[in-house]
């Protein structure tokens, strides 16, 4: 490990928080540490002061993107908190009419919640008989995780919760030295738009959405940020849609424009 002094510290803190908003208090030292002396000593660098610099030098931006990557937390499965897919179903395909629904995965990681989207809808189609007419989108700050997201190909493990007869109509299992690994067929990844964006970038080119799954982001963010945030994607959410948070999330004290329908689920409120 390499040593982090205040100065260099401060400064990567600073920049990461000014480009996404994300926290790295004093707790989050010793992660900034551990993570970013891997990187230093894959560049063949030898301190903290050496890769600061090479940051303030490199052109490009993708020195800084890696590092917020590698900052920044990308945990994400199957059918996470399975209530909202019920919802889904339940709440919104079930009472959707003839126009298009959009909905929009706002921090989607590498693909997984957005994929457990598609297969509800696929699910529901397939069990009723009905056609949704939808569209998909999938956006997260970070270039690698949508990469990984556009490939669709995970670990057995990550589709454990997935049940067996579900999971057969929707992935392809790997063979011979892939045989750990399953790939979501080419017309479920086809159906989703991926595209990078910063949440706290002051607009989105996008349309109003029927609903946003923006689950386990804004936890890493301050009040502050939060409350923009939900300021702003309340301009983006159909009047009546909805937003849905992570486990752990709350709109409590942030906006009174959303009012609680269900666990972590908002219903938009207001007219535009
Ligand atoms: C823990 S994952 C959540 C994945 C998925 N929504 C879920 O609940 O399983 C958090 C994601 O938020 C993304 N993220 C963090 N800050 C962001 C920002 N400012 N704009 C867009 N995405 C951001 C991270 O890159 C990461 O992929």
């Amino acid at each position: 490990m390499f040593v982090l002094n205040d100065r260099e510290y401060e400064y990567i803190s600073r920049a990461v928080y000014d480009y996404a908003k994300i926290n790295l208090t004093e707790q989050k030292r010793p992660l900034i540490v551990s993570r970013l002396s891997k990187r230093i000593r894959e560049l063949k660098m030898n301190s903290f002061a050496q890769y600061v610099k090479y940051l303030k030098e490199e052109q490009t931006g993708r020195e800084f993107e890696l590092l917020v990557d590698s900052l920044s937390t990308n945990f994400s499965h199957f059918f996470r908190e399975p209530h909202h897919f019920d919802f889904l179903r339940h709440e919104v395909l079930e009472k959707a009419g003839r126009e298009q629904l959009t909905i929009w995965s706002a921090a989607a990681s590498t693909g997984q919640e957005i994929y457990s989207i598609l297969i509800t809808i696929k699910e529901y189609e397939r069990e009723t008989g009905r056609k949704i007419n939808v569209r998909l989108l999938a956006s997260d700050i970070s270039r690698k995780v949508l990469e990984a997201a556009s490939k669709g190909v995970y670990q057995e493990r990550d589709v454990e919760k997935v049940p067996r007869p579900v999971l057969e109509n929707y992935i392809l299992r790997g063979t011979g030295e892939k045989s750990k690994l399953v790939k979501v067929k080419k017309e479920l990844v086809d159906k989703v738009n991926f595209f990078r964006i910063n949440l706290n970038d002051k607009i989105y080119r996008l349309q109003k959405m029927d609903v946003i799954f923006l689950r386990n982001a804004i936890i890493y963010f301050d009040h502050d940020t939060k409350v923009e945030l939900i300021n702003r994607l309340h301009n983006y959410i159909k009047p009546g849609g909805f937003l849905i948070l992570g486990h752990s999330e709350s709109l409590s004290g942030l906006s009174d424009k959303f009012e609680l329908i269900g666990k972590t689920i908002y219903r938009r409120i207001g007219d535009d």
